[in-house]
């Protein structure tokens, strides 16, 4: 082929695959992934480096909001392409010295992977040449209970994430799954969640007669409530 049109062939998991496997050595001790989080969700995401600063005001974030993403029932694991003593070091400093919207001495108790290799990285398409060839991408990876991956984002190195909106979409998952329903445009919960669209044109019908436990406006566009405490009560854990 071609030199100019060689092309670096990377793999790039999608929403619904088996999240690809792999063991690494973490901060926390060596990992079996996604296997040691079977049963629970995880989010497994990557920041570009370590001691950089966009990077550090996002693990101070999630450091801050670790024991409420557990609460949940979802396991925090970060990677970048950074050797363990690295990883190590940017932690103690982070603890030590850095304050970020008024969290200081965050410690953070999730594992992050050391990927000098490349290895996870690319298997999970964290190494967007476009941006950068040696620095992983924000790449945020959600799986389920199953090892299945539910959704993926990717912001490039300028953009630190909304972690915020991070559990807003672990939350609406898990509520996906528990009532079958999907969740409308910046939903929270407690606010309505939609229902499937009718099957058939005696449904659509009985749905507009109002025959149905749901608020249509359109055979095609219903909606129902459920109050935020039923929702949190099934998809926090007690
Ligand atoms: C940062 O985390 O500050 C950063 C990392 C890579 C490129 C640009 C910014």
């Amino acid at each position: 082929m071609d030199t100019d049109q060689e092309q670096v062939v990377v793999s790039m998991p999608r929403i619904g695959d088996k999240a690809p496997d792999f063991k690494a050595v973490t901060t926390q001790g060596d990992i079996n992934f996604p296997g040691d989080y079977a049963g629970d969700w995880v989010i497994l995401f990557s920041h570009p480096a370590d001691f950089t600063p966009v990077c550090t005001t996002e693990f101070i974030t999630f450091a801050s909001m670790q024991d409420k993403f557990s609460e949940a029932g979802c396991s925090l694991v970060g990677l970048s392409i950074d050797g363990l003593y690295s990883h190590i070091a940017w932690l103690r400093t982070i603890q030590d010295k850095i304050e970020y919207r008024g969290h200081k001495n965050m410690e953070v108790k999730f594992p992050l992977i050391e990927d000098i290799t490349m290895e996870v990285a690319k298997k999970y398409g964290m190494i967007q040449p476009g941006e950068d060839t040696t620095k992983a991408v924000r790449a945020v990876f959600f799986i389920d209970p199953k090892g299945i991956i539910r959704t993926i984002i990717y912001y490039p190195l300028s953009l630190g994430r909304n972690f915020d909106e991070l559990y807003r979409v672990l939350i609406a998952l898990k509520a996906a799954d528990e009532f079958g329903v999907a969740t409308p445009a910046d939903w929270q919960p407690g606010d309505d969640v939609i229902i499937g669209p009718a099957g058939s044109c005696g449904s659509a019908k009985d749905r507009m007669d109002g025959k149905e436990d749901m608020k249509c406006q359109d055979w095609f566009f219903c909606s129902r409530k459920i109050d935020k405490d039923t929702i949190l009560k099934k998809v926090l854990k007690k």
